[in-house]
């Protein structure tokens, strides 16, 4: 059963930020990302998953969306205590301020999903990112905890919720394209644009 917090900053009665989650069982994670947690965790096990964050773009970086970020936190401690394992969400590969956002406060890169967004009919890559909080990690492999994993899903395109930002220009999308068309001839092509993280394609 779905549990959504939403949260918006406001200022001189508008509103000016925005964070909208998702809190939900594990057994509800996307398909494409159920190996976000490890299979010995319970069912009971809940999972929070950003459906959105976004700040007015005059006023961002004066910290209110660390604050929204941290609010959902406080939240899923409050409420779901130590039961909520992880925070997820998808990003598209060419958002760089949101993914140098996310990676400062300690989110990792999970999966690379190929053509994961349809932006007014234009297939876009995108990144899992997840925070593992109260313990809650992935599947044991070989190399993890030592570095994570980054299996490659074909993912079913979602749509997005267009932002500015978020659109990538011609050339980076052409880029993006001969990349994952690279990707799937040549696995291995791949590692040295992800810093050393293992990599296998379960495409
Ligand atoms: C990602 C996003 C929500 C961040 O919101 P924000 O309000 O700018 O976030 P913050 O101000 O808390 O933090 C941004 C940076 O500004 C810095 N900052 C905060 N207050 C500051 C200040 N007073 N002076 C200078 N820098 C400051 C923060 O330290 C942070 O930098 P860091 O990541 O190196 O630590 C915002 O860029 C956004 O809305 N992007 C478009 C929508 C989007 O892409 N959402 C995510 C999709 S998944």
């Amino acid at each position: 059963h779905k549990k959504f917090f939403s949260l918006a900053a406001t200022y001189r009665s508008t509103i000016v930020g925005m964070i909208v989650a998702e809190i939900k069982s594990r057994t509800k994670i996307h398909k494409e990302d159920g190996d976000i947690l490890a299979s010995n965790f319970s069912v009971d096990i809940q999972i929070a998953y950003i459906l959105s964050l976004r700040v007015v773009k005059e006023i961002r970086k004066h910290g209110i969306g660390s604050l929204l970020l941290e609010t959902l936190k406080d939240h899923i401690s409050t409420t779901a205590q130590d039961h909520c394992k992880a925070i997820y969400l998808h990003v598209l590969t060419t958002n760089n301020t949101a993914i140098s956002f996310y990676e400062n406060r300690d989110f990792k890169q999970h999966h690379y999903l190929p053509y994961y967004y349809s932006i007014h009919g234009v297939l876009k890559d995108g990144f899992t990112y997840v925070l593992y909080i109260n313990g809650g990690h992935p599947p044991w492999t070989i190399l993890y905890p030592f570095l994570l994993r980054d299996d490659i899903h074909k993912a079913s395109s979602q749509d997005a919720f267009f932002f500015d930002e978020v659109m990538c220009d011609f050339f980076s999308g052409i880029y993006r394209q001969a990349h994952s068309l690279l990707c799937s001839f040549l696995p291995w092509s791949s590692i040295s644009t992800k810093g050393g993280i293992e990599y296998s394609q379960t495409m």
